[in-house]
């Protein structure tokens, strides 16, 4: 009893193999677009600085990073209970989501090898980059004795479909946003050594160059396509892509705020400054940029955190599911509510401050 208290038991497929969580609106997506349009962009207008990234993406400097040295070696079963449930959580999502870069670049690269090849070698780049990463994360899993089917997962998850445009600023924020995800989880724990209770950590200093580098392919992606970021639609899927992004982020992080306090962070607080340096960093090239310093902000998205909890707390009680359906109507109306008011609040418009501080 005490065990199983100290150990939590995961679902296995198989022994050792764990079964992926459940997919909800929250979990890692996989994408995949229309690849003949991707094929056939016109990259001309930006063609010298994608080919100064494909040059920096063939120096290869994580080449030797990701090696698991002497300290993973030993036994990790002094993290348990709820922290160790927080930790399999964490890896597993982190896994699944660079592993889903990993998917979409590579499959861009083979698609696009015979009529882009400047664009496929930077994909199959990339995706020798997310490969190691979702490796490293997979490895630190079996640590906990666990380990993702990477295989299962290409077959068994649902792929979003999404416009080659659409692609660019999902990607494109997803790359920025792992960098400050990783680079002030580095830093904190670089000032609270104390803290680090578990040694992938210490690789995130390198390992989110590569994600600010992919960020920087997608950044000249889109200014080789000057339609995704001039006109009024641009402005408003800025908008949009910005608050998915940052939403999907605060949603998840608060919930697992465990995670976040067991390596000695505030969830909030870190979350806040991830979202304002990937604000401001968006700003270098989208047109507009969300308003996240209005308190109106995080009112509304605290506001979400406390319906989802209600949502959690329906799902697990007793009643009836379609009782359940109208207990939770009006927390989903509310989220609804609060995230359509936060995509019209007054954004910041950059377009102005081109050549200054961006
Ligand atoms: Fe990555
Ligand atoms: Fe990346």
């Amino acid at each position: 009893m005490v065990d199983s208290l100290k150990k939590p038991s995961f679902e296995e497929l198989r022994p050792g193999i764990k079964v992926p969580a459940k997919e909800t609106i929250l979990t890692p997506r996989f994408y995949t677009t229309d690849f003949d349009a991707m094929a056939k962009m016109d990259i001309s207008p930006n063609e010298d600085e994608l080919r100064a990234i494909l040059e920096e993406f063939r120096a290869d400097y994580n080449r030797h990073h990701f090696v698991r040295d002497a300290e993973f070696e030993q036994s990790w079963d002094s993290i348990d209970g709820e922290t160790r449930r927080l930790f399999v959580e964490f890896l597993e999502r982190s896994c699944t989501a660079e592993f889903s870069g990993f998917l979409l670049y590579k499959e861009l690269g083979r698609r696009l090898k015979d009529k882009n090849p400047l664009l496929a070698e930077c994909f199959n780049l990339m995706s020798r980059d997310e490969a190691r990463h979702s490796g490293f994360l997979n490895k630190a899993l079996s640590d906990f004795h666990l380990s993702l089917d990477l295989g299962f997962l290409t077959k068994s998850k649902n792929y979003t479909y999404f416009k080659p445009k659409f692609i660019f600023y999902a990607t494109y924020l997803s790359e920025k946003i792992g960098y400050w995800r990783y680079i002030t989880i580095y830093r904190h724990l670089e000032a609270h050594p104390e803290d680090r209770i578990y040694p992938i950590f210490r690789f995130f200093e390198n390992w989110c160059q590569d994600e600010n580098r992919h960020g920087d392919f997608f950044d000249a992606m889109m200014r080789a396509q000057p339609d995704t970021l001039n006109d009024w639609k641009a402005k408003l899927w800025s908008r949009f892509f910005l608050l998915s992004v940052f939403a999907t982020m605060y949603l998840n992080d608060i919930q697992r705020a465990g995670f976040y306090a067991s390596i000695g962070l505030n969830a909030r607080d870190y979350d806040i400054h991830v979202i304002e340096k990937t604000n401001e960093t968006a700003g270098r090239v989208f047109p507009v940029i969300l308003d996240v310093n209005n308190p109106e902000f995080y009112q509304r998205l605290d506001t979400c955190v406390e319906n989802n909890a209600k949502l959690t707390a329906i799902a697990n009680s007793k009643t009836p599911k379609f009782l359940q359906f109208f207990q939770k109507l009006p927390y989903y109306v509310s989220n609804g509510w609060q995230l359509l008011r936060l995509y019209l609040m007054k954004p910041i418009d950059v377009t102005n401050l081109e050549g200054t501080v961006r």
